[in-house]
């Protein structure tokens, strides 16, 4: 397979990684400030079909055509810039993990105070401001691992 339709791909999985978490963590911030339960149930339900139809298949892609690249281009351990982009991107992995479960704990807890009591448990407030702090490093991480993958820079 040529060279240009992997870097294609790669490019095109990194945006769709990017925009997906960017976009999702916008809507459930706005749906959990507008206190309207109906609104944070489907939202909570919509960010995890989200996470498993764009998020899960572009983590296994982005290191698959980008190992690939890196093999065809000889990049390795001897490329600074490209080992801190690999250790950032499994940073980024380490953070999204718990944010996955949170999303998933937070997503039923809507659906049980949508069908039952119609209050969510004190739980679900700690459980979103800890998914919303896992993103700031996850999302750094990302910015700087897209900053790495364009500038190259010649790092040690
Ligand atoms: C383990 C994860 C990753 C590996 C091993 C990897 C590897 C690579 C390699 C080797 C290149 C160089 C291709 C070239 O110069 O021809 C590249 C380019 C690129 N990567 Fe990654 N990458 C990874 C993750 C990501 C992520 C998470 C993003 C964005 C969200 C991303 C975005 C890009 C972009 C935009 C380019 C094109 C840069 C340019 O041509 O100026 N990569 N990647």
């Amino acid at each position: 397979m040529s060279y240009e339709i992997i870097k294609w791909v790669h490019i095109l999985s990194g945006i769709v990684l990017f925009g997906t978490g960017f976009g999702s963590a916008f809507y459930k911030f706005m749906a959990d400030r507008s206190h309207n339960l109906d609104n944070i149930a489907i939202t909570n339900r919509h960010v995890v079909l989200a996470d498993w139809i764009f998020t899960t298949p572009t983590v296994f892609l982005q290191p698959l055509t980008g190992f690939w690249m890196a093999h065809e281009r000889g990049f390795g351990f001897s490329s600074g810039w490209f080992m801190l982009a690999v250790g950032l991107f499994i940073f980024a992995g380490l953070c999204w993990l718990p944010v996955v479960w949170l999303q998933i704990r937070m997503r039923n807890d809507a659906q049980s105070a949508l069908a039952r009591s119609g209050q969510l448990p004190p739980r679900y407030q700690s459980d979103a401001r800890l998914w919303f702090w896992l993103g700031i490093p996850a999302f750094s991480s990302m910015v700087a691992v897209v900053w790495l993958m364009v500038a190259q820079p010649a790092l040690a």
